[in-house]
């Protein structure tokens, strides 16, 4: 981490206090959360103990909180047996199983109501299913599915007899696919015909197909959802409709009483280098901590009708679609398509039609609202909102302060909440009511998570507007456990640069002097588009796997809708291509990124240039490569390059 990247630049001086109104109807006051505060500082074990034991239902009681003793491979409750689908669904059936649990909208506007009963019959069926395919606990299940209810009844089914799921977000190709098939050694696949996004159908099994042509000798069955009605080849002997499979089903399957520790799913992020890292999730300290956000940041009661736009392919939508809000008895909505489609009032249509109460999403969507104007969300009855939340990147103020003002009326508090894949539930955010907000900050950790900022050394980083390693000092239920199949690189990634010390989160942050913290971005290379980590590395290597392609290197610049644009330096195989021809290129390899990784992987800008500017040890100057993309003068010593002529074609000035 460079000193400059250390110094905030942002100067936000705008506080807002809670909103009375709320804070008077609110789960939690500022007694309450000072007494989880303490609670949590006199005896962090203790802490997490008791509320294990007050929001989880157990089979078996366990005895130890936290198991310290394979640190940093860390084990909470671990003798103590649950499973996560009971407490999701039958736990809540006496008292609320005519509830509905989602509120489902395709994106051509066709619409189901699930209540609890009805999810807990459908999840057993697709459970007994599974079982009937020779699916046993433990096995990786791999999920690619369009945003249907389908999606949440898969995982919960897996989570009742004990399968890891591993779900693919739909956007990925079929490369990607493959990839993730392959190092989960997944014996299955769920899939559907295709889906329905921005208008076009996604044909998901034609994807599958791809993948499963070509290594994936692990996978015995593909499980296909008819939802697009689009037509899809299936493969006799290995291929049978969801339909199908579920037919001979009872509607009961008594729920697996599995090991606290038991991996609920898989899920990959990107990593700096390499191929993506499998993150692996506990079953009862990642649900602990799902209830209990879902309670303590999103204040859900039973009247609420709970939002959160994240697809299942990414852990929000896993920790606030398929997991928190059903431990918690919620209603959710869930929505299929694009947020733009047919125009730009969907989501508030949406939020109209189905009495959204608590609404959460992403900057990036924000930022592309707010640019369609006010006067779309201005045709749309907002009244019932009373809460709002965002996460993924860094909310610019000026966003937050529409967010405020034109979405939630200046009524509703906002609630931006910073963590991670790895840290599966939400670790720094306000609490509504009780936490004042500025725009543009996480503002503190909650009860329980030792968040800190420090220095090289590990030394706290105190001063105000100084910069730092966002770290956690001490071990959370949530926590990844480990990287699948790659122990060694769950440690190298979050522990080993303060010697096990503590978690690494692998982002810059400052506090300011009210203790606020800022999320400042990323230490490594991994690009953020649209709240979606990338790394630099798959996407170099996406461009080199293209015949025209010699050496790529891929860095991120600031994009006013996407948080990051994705800005590609690509060196060509043979003689530097100019004017129609460059372009004709470019647009080739836009396309041949997207077929590989998906469309959100595209770059947005491509220059051409016959060498790259590496260090004397090889390495990419990233550094250059940044200041180049952004149109930044060029601060860094360029008397070491072999050709300096490069910098003007860098810059595509020549
Ligand atoms: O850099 C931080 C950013 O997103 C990263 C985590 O990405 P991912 O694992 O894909 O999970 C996204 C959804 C939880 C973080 O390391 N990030 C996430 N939330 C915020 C954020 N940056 C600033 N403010 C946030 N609220």
């Amino acid at each position: 981490m460079n000193d400059k990247r250390l110094e905030s630049i942002l100067d936000e001086q705008r506080v807002f206090p809670p909103n009375p109104e709320f804070a008077a109807g609110a789960r939690f006051d500022a007694e309450r959360l000072a007494a989880m505060q303490a609670a949590a500082e006199a005896d962090h074990d203790g802490y997490w103990a008791g509320l294990a034991r007050e929001l989880l239902h157990w089979r078996q009681p366990f005895t130890q909180a936290l198991d310290a003793s394979r640190a940093p491979n860390y084990r909470w409750f671990a003798d103590g047996r649950l499973n996560v689908s009971e407490n999701c669904l039958d736990l809540h059936l006496a008292e609320r199983g005519d509830k509905p649990a989602i509120l489902f909208e395709g994106e051509g506007g066709d619409r189901r109501r699930i209540t609890y009963r009805e999810l807990t019959a459908a999840v057993c069926r697709f459970a007994n299913a599974l079982r009937a395919q020779g699916i046993e606990a433990g096995d990786r299940v791999v999920i690619y599915m369009p945003m249907v209810p389908e999606a949440v009844i898969a995982m919960q089914a897996c989570a009742r007899i004990g399968a890891i799921h591993s779900v693919v977000f739909g956007g990925f190709s079929a490369n990607s696919l493959r990839e993730r098939i392959i190092d989960a050694g997944a014996r299955m696949v769920i899939t559907a015909d295709g889906g329905h996004r921005g208008g076009q159908i996604v044909e998901l099994k034609k994807a599958t197909d791809k993948a499963l042509a070509d290594g994936c000798d692990s996978v015995e069955t593909v499980i296909v959802l008819k939802r697009a009605d689009c037509g899809c080849a299936m493969q006799a002997g290995r291929d049978i409709w969801w339909a199908d499979a579920i037919e001979a089903q009872p509607e009961h399957c008594e729920p697996l009483a599995l090991e606290a520790e038991h991996p609920l799913f898989l899920l990959y992020t990107s990593g700096s280098t390499g191929k993506p890292k499998g993150v692996q999730h506990s079953s009862a300290g990642y649900l602990l901590h799902a209830r209990l956000t879902a309670e303590l940041v999103f204040d859900l009661r039973d009247d609420d009708v709970f939002w959160c736009t994240a697809d299942v392919g990414w852990i929000t939508g896993h920790t606030y679609v398929a997991y928190g809000p059903l431990a918690a008895g919620a209603t959710i909505v869930m929505y299929e398509g694009a947020p733009t489609y047919p125009d730009g009032g969907r989501f508030w249509s949406i939020c109209q039609k189905h009495g959204v109460t608590v609404f959460y999403t992403a900057p990036t969507a924000i930022r592309a609202l707010m640019r369609l104007g006010d006067d779309i969300p201005a045709q749309y009855d907002l009244s019932k909102l009373r809460l709002l939340g965002t996460v993924g990147e860094p909310i610019n103020p000026e966003a937050w302060i529409w967010y405020h003002e034109v979405i939630g009326k200046q009524r509703c508090p906002i609630v931006d909440t910073w963590w991670q894949t790895e840290t599966g539930g939400i670790m720094i955010s306000p609490v509504p009511g009780v936490t004042p907000t500025k725009p543009g900050s996480c503002t503190k950790p909650l009860p329980g998570i030792a968040a800190d900022i420090v220095d090289e050394d590990g030394n706290s980083v105190t001063e105000p507007g100084h910069g730092g390693y966002l770290v956690i000092r001490k071990p959370w239920p949530s926590m990844l456990r480990t990287i699948w199949g790659d122990n060694e690189r769950y440690q190298d990634t979050y522990w080993k640069k303060f010697g096990g010390r503590f978690y690494v989160a692998g982002d810059s942050a400052h506090r300011d002097a009210d203790g606020y913290f800022w999320i400042m971005g990323r230490i490594d290379d991994v690009l953020n588009v649209s709240g979606h980590r990338l790394g630099t590395m798959e996407v170099e290597s996406a461009l080199v796997a293209h015949p025209r392609v010699a050496e790529a290197a891929v860095v991120g610049r600031p994009h006013e809708i996407k948080g990051e644009a994705i800005f590609a330096f690509v060196v060509p195989r043979g003689p530097r291509p100019a004017g129609d021809e460059a372009a004709a290129l470019t647009a080739e390899l836009r396309d041949w990124v997207a077929e590989q990784l998906g469309p959100i992987a595209k770059p947005d800008d491509i220059r051409f240039a016959d060498n790259l500017p590496k260090t004397r040890s090889g390495k990419i100057m990233r550094r250059l490569l940044r200041a180049i993309a952004r149109g930044e003068e060029i601060t860094q010593d360029v008397s070491t390059l072999e050709n300096p002529a490069i910098i003007a074609q860098l810059r595509g000035e020549a």
